[in-house]
């Protein structure tokens, strides 16, 4: 049960959402039927089934392999290894980082659970069997694990194949001005440090990944059915690894169960399926297991962060700076914009107003699965705010302040929007403080404290923490960013038919975050039009026109945007066949929802219906206007959106066991204009368990021979409802003044929001033992720990 607070005086007048508000949602009659249909649903005649051979061990020279038992296996097609793939030029695949990642391996094993061999047979029992009989020798290496001995001169080197290369650097990237932030930090009152680990964490979908590929031989086509996040981006990536042309590849994401950032990369599985429809000339299905999706299909976050935060002692913040140290696994296949190898980490800067700031990030190689995906989070937003909230706690307890009244008096105010920041980036628009005052009021902020007094006096280990944050949402503009040199644009279509109905086509595709509700509402909105009789398409690159796809909460702000101005062209073209058809000027009409009409005669007009009817009908159309009532559009974004969120968590300690429960958690979040305020809330629930799942409970750990010890849902915790509060929302609302209605993006922003309100709750609650920090995830075991600590000898 969610305490959404709609009568919200604080939101100012602007808080109606667009049109149809809390429509219910489109799909969901499918899904609450059972009716969804998946990637694992696809049944293609003759269909094989694939499996994937991997790797027991981290670090190992190949040194033999023998497919010969298992290919003797009843039911066995096909075995496909390194060697195999090294003839066809794939056994190596580029990644979305500028490196290349083994599809199989043919050298040398580099982390637990690398793909070694692939088996084709006619059912999937067959195919898991057939890979027990697979005979691989390996001569087993010593594994870097810790990022930190990465870098150390003796450390095991992962990239030996690369020529040249002795170490496991990758890059170095910085942003904001070092000498400027040292010379602020040389004259500052205060400085506070703290080493802040954002652990290696997986989007865990509901839906593991997977793909059924058909590839024709007689007209060379291949249609790809797959999970993912960015079917045309995909497709691009298939035409020029597999080297298929592009206008012969279908590629087909039907329902997602779930992306989180975990299906926007192409997998050796998605290449293996392909190349197993190559070779066998039938269809191949590979869908993962839950261990092979927790091991090798991608991890998010990993960074390991040296931050300070400068201060005078009145608590005006002045900067921040920090030293990054990335983990990005065995190779580099983060997905983020070319340009960004740390993702948007610059918003490390938080909500202040800053006098300077500075970062740097080094990427390394270590022993472990790749990835670095943007798990629910745009592109290391997560990580950049778990840092700042964290200092910014650290500095409030130095200076004894109330950690409310420090972010107040530091807030960028709403009359320096925008607001370029110490690294560059400019945000849109922002009413911090109205946020931050909403949120202590649906607390009780006075009172919880009077409360925790009270407790503490009773030695109860009671904690309130607090976290606002600034996403930065809704990548491009595509002159600053790209993904592997496709610019991140999106494309919609829209085409209103004789009886007007429409159908609107988009390039961006849901995991289930309702699109096909919210983007009916847009057009519904624009158009005049009732979202139901608006069809919306997505996920399939045949019917759908060209764009990079659902990540970073990028769909509202980018293909949303799109979706408003196609729906505008369609309505401005609507006026000219309306004027035909009134044997008016066009010039002479007015609009109202829904409708062209004579200025000054309300009485004399056409809806959009009639004259949908009239563009396919016989009327005399001006010219240059074709005969239908279709328009399409690119959308490039002028810059990112920016979201905010004032979030206040309350917790209980155990005592006794360090056992933490989550008692309340409000949250206030600004995502500019509201479509769909019940769709919002799903969003913001999920994010916030997410949060209490990352903060409590999550951890992908390795031993120190790289064992993944987190590859199965008895180790690696998934919150469910018993973990998580009744969630309180509220909201404010601040449009972005770039996008065509004033959306920012929401998907994300509970899950970058909420894990450091609920540690700077815990190490709040612990303070008076004299806890300062506590690295994620906080579970009883960590809690207890860290509450000894105020046993130990100085
Ligand atoms: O890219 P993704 O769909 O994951 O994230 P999003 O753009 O933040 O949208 C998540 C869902 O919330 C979509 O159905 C949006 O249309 C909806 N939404 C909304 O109703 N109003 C907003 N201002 C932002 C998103």
């Amino acid at each position: 049960v969610a305490v959404d607070h709609p009568a919200n005086p604080a939101a100012g007048d602007e808080d109606r959402p667009i049109g149809y508000g809390r429509l219910q949602r489109k799909e969901d009659p499918r899904f609450v039927r059972g009716k969804g249909h998946y990637v694992d649903d696809i049944v293609l005649p003759g269909m094989l089934h694939g499996a994937i051979l991997r790797s027991p061990v981290a670090h190992a020279r190949l040194v033999s392999i023998d497919t010969a038992a298992a290919l003797a296996h009843p039911g066995v097609v096909a075995v496909i290894t390194g060697k195999d793939l090294l003839g066809l030029n794939l056994a190596w695949a580029p990644t979305l980082s500028a490196d290349v990642q083994a599809v199989l391996v043919t050298d040398k094993v580099r982390f637990q659970g690398q793909e070694v061999a692939f088996v084709v047979a006619e059912d999937r029992y067959a195919a898991r069997d057939a890979l027990e009989l697979i005979e691989v020798e390996y001569d087993v290496l010593p594994a870097v694990i810790d990022a930190r001995q990465a870098l150390a001169p003796d450390a095991p080197v992962v990239r030996d194949e690369i020529e040249g290369r002795t170490d496991n650097h990758i890059f170095d990237w910085e942003a904001g001005d070092a000498a400027e932030t040292d010379a602020v930090f040389a004259s500052a009152d205060v400085i506070v440090s703290q080493e802040i680990v954002y652990p290696r964490s997986h989007p865990a979908p509901m839906e593991t990944c997977g793909a059924v590929a058909d590839f024709e031989p007689i007209d060379g086509t291949l249609t790809l059915y797959e999970t993912s996040q960015a079917p045309h981006a995909h497709r691009t990536l298939f035409a020029i690894v597999a080297g298929i042309p592009e206008h012969k590849i279908r590629i087909v994401s039907p329902d997602i169960g779930g992306g989180f950032g975990n299906k926007v990369g192409i997998y050796p599985g998605y290449i293996l399926a392909v190349v197993g429809s190559i070779v066998t000339g039938k269809p191949v299905k590979w869908v993962e297991d839950r261990s092979e999706n927790l091991m090798s299909t991608s991890f998010a976050r990993d960074y390991i962060m040296q931050g300070e935060i400068a201060a005078t002692k009145e608590g005006k913040i002045l900067a921040v700076r920090t030293n990054v140290l990335a983990d990005h696994g065995a190779f580099n296949a983060t997905a983020q914009p070319t340009k960004y190898p740390a993702g948007f980490f610059h918003i490390f800067t938080g909500s202040y107003d800053l006098q300077a700031a500075h970062c740097t990030v080094t990427g390394v190689y270590t022993n472990k699965a790749p990835g670095g995906v943007a798990y629910a989070c745009s592109f290391r937003v997560t990580e950049a705010v778990y840092l700042v909230e964290r200092l910014v706690d650290i500095l409030a307890h130095k200076l004894e302040m109330d950690p409310a009244e420090l972010r107040l008096k530091n807030f960028i105010k709403p009359e320096q929007f925008p607001y370029l920041n110490k690294t560059g980036w400019e945000y849109d628009s922002g009413n911090y403080e109205r946020a931050m005052r909403l949120s202590m009021e649906i607390a009780g902020y006075d009172e919880l404290r009077r409360e925790q007094k009270e407790k503490r006096e009773r030695g109860e280990l009671m904690g309130i923490g607090i976290s606002f944050f600034t996403e930065t949402v809704g990548a491009g503009p595509r002159k600053h960013m790209d993904i592997v040199g496709l610019g991140m644009a999106d494309g919609a279509e829209l085409r209103i038919h004789p009886t007007g109905k429409a159908v609107v086509r988009i390039s961006v595709q849901s995991q289930g975050q309702g699109h096909e509700t919210t983007f009916a509402q847009i057009v519904a909105e624009e158009i005049g039009i009732p979202p139901e009789d608006i069809e919306v398409v997505h996920g399939d690159t045949d019917q759908t026109p060209f764009g990079l796809g659902t990540y970073g909460s990028r769909s509202t702000p980018v293909s949303g945007g799109a979706v408003a101005l196609v729906a505008r062209k369609v309505r401005e073209k609507a006026k000219f066949i309306a004027a035909a058809m009134l044997e008016t000027r066009p010039e002479d009409l007015e609009w109202e929802k829904g409708r062209w009409f004579v200025k000054g005669d309300p009485s004399v007009g056409k809806t959009i219906a009639e004259i949908a009817m009239g563009a396919h009908g016989t009327v005399t159309l001006p010219e240059g206007i074709d005969g239908n009532l279709d328009a399409e559009v690119t959308y490039d974004p002028p810059n990112l959106t920016f979201p905010f969120g004032a979030y206040i968590c309350v917790v209980d300690v155990d005592p006794g066991t360090g056992h933490v429960k989550v008692r309340r958690f409000i949250a206030v979040d600004d995502c500019g204009t509201r479509i769909n305020p019940m769709i919002i809330e799903g969003q913001v629930h999920g994010g916030l368990t997410d949060g209490v799942g990352m903060a409590l409970m999550q951890i992908i750990e390795f031993d120190e021979a790289g064992n993944n010890l987190g590859g199965s849902f008895m180790d690696y915790l998934i919150p469910t409802a018993m973990e998580v509060p009744n969630w309180e929302t509220g909201f404010t609302v601040t449009p972005s003044p770039h996008h065509p209605i004033g959306a920012k993006g929401i998907g994300e922003s509970a899950t970058v929001g909420s894990p450091p309100a609920i540690v700077n709750a815990i190490v709040d609650a612990l303070s008076p033992l004299g806890v300062t920090h506590i690295d994620m995830p906080c579970t009883p075991a960590r809690v207890w720990e860290a509450m000894q600590g105020r046993a130990r000898p100085p």
